[in-house]
């Protein structure tokens, strides 16, 4: 039977976030029927593989691994460098103080070749800095550990470690909010900065975490055509689209509120995601990789944020991995090759 990775040859790999429970039973034949590309949605992070300084725990990433090489999957890595799930020694001195900037870019070093040496030749991309810019529109650079104690040194450095790890990976910038006009600025400053520095930076990830009710046609390929603009390769990472405007602040459901999935909702789920491929489609030559963030609606991580315990439903594919009808929006096209 077809599956996505089949209508969307010629187009770009299609992926999925995964964890290692996510390769058993009927999530694992979903995914090979449908995805030909993975990323790991947690046990790459540091905090996960790396917790403690001369600890690191490979058995989930390689897990993973082992099923791309298994069934000749691409593999994307997720991420380096982020201001969470660092895991708490990164930033601490011996003497429970804070690290130094040399200390720091030193260890930093040192994860980033252990980890990116360990899975070359599986992993072709990898997010090397992941979220460094401010949710502040004021700001630029986030206000994390790493930019505190390195400055924007940390930033260059982790492009350089990665592609002396392995020269031959892909190496992103990640981040969400990317196809909002004032982000996308701050974001391509960056992008520009990294590049005038001589950052061996080869794309941009756009996350896309999306709703039913953003983000418009017109921004997102205003904010492709910017980052293409660069010469740098675009992905789609993160792909999902909730139910929910996005309130970043908002813990808990509304007196009379209820979680279901109405008929409204899936009508514009539906148009929704049949825009957003149509755009994808149109940028073929630009986008290198789409990537789903969670494999169907049994699961997603938006089931427990922003709102713990709102359901939602998010992707392609039912809580029983049957395909929805946005599914076959997205299939019905023209095939171009
Ligand atoms: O592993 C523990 C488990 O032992 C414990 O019982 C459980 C109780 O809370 O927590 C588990 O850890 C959770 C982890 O996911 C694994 O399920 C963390 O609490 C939870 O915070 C963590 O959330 C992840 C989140 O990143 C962390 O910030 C989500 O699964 C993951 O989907 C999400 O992914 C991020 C991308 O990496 C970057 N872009 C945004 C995206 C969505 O936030």
């Amino acid at each position: 039977e077809k599956g996505l990775k089949d209508y969307y040859d010629g187009y770009f790999p299609i992926g999925v976030a995964v964890a290692p429970r996510s390769l058993e039973g009927q999530s694992k034949e979903l995914i090979l029927e449908q995805f030909n590309s993975m990323t790991p949605e947690n046990v790459m992070k540091m905090g996960e593989i790396h917790p403690e300084q001369n600890r690191y725990y490979w058995e989930a990433a390689d897990k993973i691994a082992e099923f791309a090489r298994e069934h000749d999957m691409k593999m994307r890595g997720h991420a380096l460098v982020w201001h969470q799930q660092t895991g708490d020694w990164i930033f601490k001195a011996e003497d429970g103080g804070q690290v130094s900037k040399e200390e720091l870019l030193q260890r930093m070093k040192t994860h980033i070749d252990s980890v990116v040496s360990r899975y070359k030749g599986t992993i072709y991309a990898w997010d090397v800095v992941n979220e460094a810019i401010s949710d502040n529109p004021e700001e630029f650079l986030r206000n994390s550990p790493w930019y505190e104690i390195a400055g924007e040194d940390f930033l260059v450095k982790a492009f350089e470690y990665a592609h002396e790890a392995d020269p031959e990976a892909k190496l992103f910038y990640n981040d969400y909010n990317a196809v909002i006009p004032e982000k996308r600025e701050r974001i391509y400053k960056l992008l520009k900065l990294l590049k005038d520095k001589g950052a061996p930076i080869d794309g941009v990830g756009i996350q896309a975490h999306w709703s039913i009710f953003d983000p418009s046609e017109k921004d997102l390929r205003e904010a492709i055509d910017k980052y293409s603009s660069l010469g740098l390769d675009v992905q789609i990472t993160e792909l999902d689209v909730s139910l929910y405007p996005w309130e970043k602040e908002r813990r808990e459901l509304r007196e009379g509120e209820s979680d279901e999935f109405t008929p409204e909702m899936e009508q514009r789920q539906i148009e929704s995601y049949d825009m957003f491929f149509k755009v994808f489609r149109d940028y073929k030559d630009v986008l290198t990789g789409v990537t789903f963030w969670n494999v169907s609606d049994n699961y997603s991580w938006l089931d427990h944020y922003p709102v713990e315990g709102r359901k939602n439903y998010p992707l392609l594919f039912d809580e029983n991995y049957e395909p929805k009808k946005a599914y076959w929006k997205v299939v019905e096209f023209d095939e171009k090759n």
